[in-house]
């Protein structure tokens, strides 16, 4: 393989550009020739792309968000789209891809591999909702965000024995709400994957507490689990704690990476470009028991992985 590319897909993620780095780097040293491809899908199919060599990813390794712009690409999600990306790889000499994204945007890689181009996906998102790989690109970062500004919104419920109710981010997933509610000690932590019922896990785990002298809360609900304005308002009028909602939001996909999201970004990126190079083979990176493996892309898709609900009931335990 000469002529490889890179681009980054659907939500952005703190990483990115460590693993980017990583894909030049590890590229241009094993002789390949590196196209940098501009907001995802889309620069694809419009042939937006600029060539990369070892000084157009100095001083990325530290920066949060993509060098190389990020899309959402519904034309691309066509077959007419996705014949286009086809070609323009062809046109430009492109033998193989490696994407920078979520499972959408693996699904978009088995699309291009069917046509004939070798593609490497490599996870990136904060969500950590990829059943291959233990951890995703941008979730610890992402999770620290969390923790940093639930801290501060701590100091103030304290002073005014408040409620907090802040919603994260994660799309249908509550791996952020898990484990950043425990670092945070969060009285009550409300995920997708588990069923809850606002009276008995809400209100009375609250007035328990509160009848054990404690005066304010913070809870952390994953954006799955529905309002959290509407959650703060029920339980103010039902526990007559004065409550305030905080939707994070955008926050959490900003910032510079972790030393944990840049060692896995690195590890990941030099990877897919070596794969491309010496094996020229399609599939989804992942990271198992701290080793980085593997997966055919049809069967990376196929997995599923389920919240640890022996950590959920923990997280539980220990909060009251
Ligand atoms: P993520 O990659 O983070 O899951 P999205 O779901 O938004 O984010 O997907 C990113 C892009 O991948 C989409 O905008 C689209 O261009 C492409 N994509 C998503 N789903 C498919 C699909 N089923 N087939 C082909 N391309 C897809
Ligand atoms: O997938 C990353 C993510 O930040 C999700 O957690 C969230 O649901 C979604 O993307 C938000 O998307 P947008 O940036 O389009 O508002």
């Amino acid at each position: 393989m000469k002529t490889i590319g890179v681009l980054t897909s659907g939500g952005d993620a703190p990483g990115m550009n460590a693993a980017i780095r990583a894909v030049v780097r590890t590229a241009i040293e094993n002789n390949m020739h590196v196209l940098g491809i501009n907001n995802g899908y889309d620069g694809l199919m419009k042939g937006d792309v600029i060539e990369m060599n070892l000084r157009s990813v100095s001083n990325i390794l530290n920066r949060g968000g993509t060098i190389l712009h990020s899309a959402r690409s519904e034309g691309f999600k066509t077959e007419a789209g996705q014949k286009k990306a086809a070609e323009m790889c062809k046109a430009l000499g492109i033998e193989g891809l490696v994407i920078i994204g979520g499972d959408g945007s693996f699904r978009g890689a088995q699309a291009l591999a069917t046509l004939g181009i070798t593609c490497v996906g490599i996870p990136g998102t904060i969500d950590n909702d990829i059943a291959c790989t233990d951890e995703t690109i941008g979730f610890d970062t992402a999770m620290n965000t969390v923790m940093e500004m639930v801290d501060k919104i701590r100091d103030t419920a304290e002073s005014h024995s408040r409620c907090s109710v802040v919603e994260v981010m994660g799309r249908d997933a509550g791996y952020i709400a898990l484990y950043s509610g425990i670092a945070v000690g969060a009285t009550i932590i409300l995920v997708p994957e588990v069923e809850y019922d606002m009276q008995k896990d809400v209100i009375d785990v609250m007035k328990r507490t509160l009848a054990t002298g404690k005066h304010h809360f913070v809870i952390i609900v994953a954006e799955g689990c529905g309002l959290a304005t509407k959650m703060a308002k029920e339980i103010e009028e039902e526990t007559g704690v004065e409550t305030r909602a905080t939707i994070l939001g955008h926050v959490q996909r900003g910032g510079s990476p972790t030393v944990k999201d840049r060692v896995l970004a690195s590890r990941m990126g030099n990877y897919a470009a070596r794969v491309l190079r010496y094996d020229n083979r399609s599939c989804i990176v992942a990271e198992k028991d701290n080793k980085i493996v593997d997966y055919p892309i049809n069967e990376a898709l196929a997995m599923t992985k389920e919240l640890d609900i022996d950590t959920y009931r923990m997280a539980h335990e220990i909060s009251i």
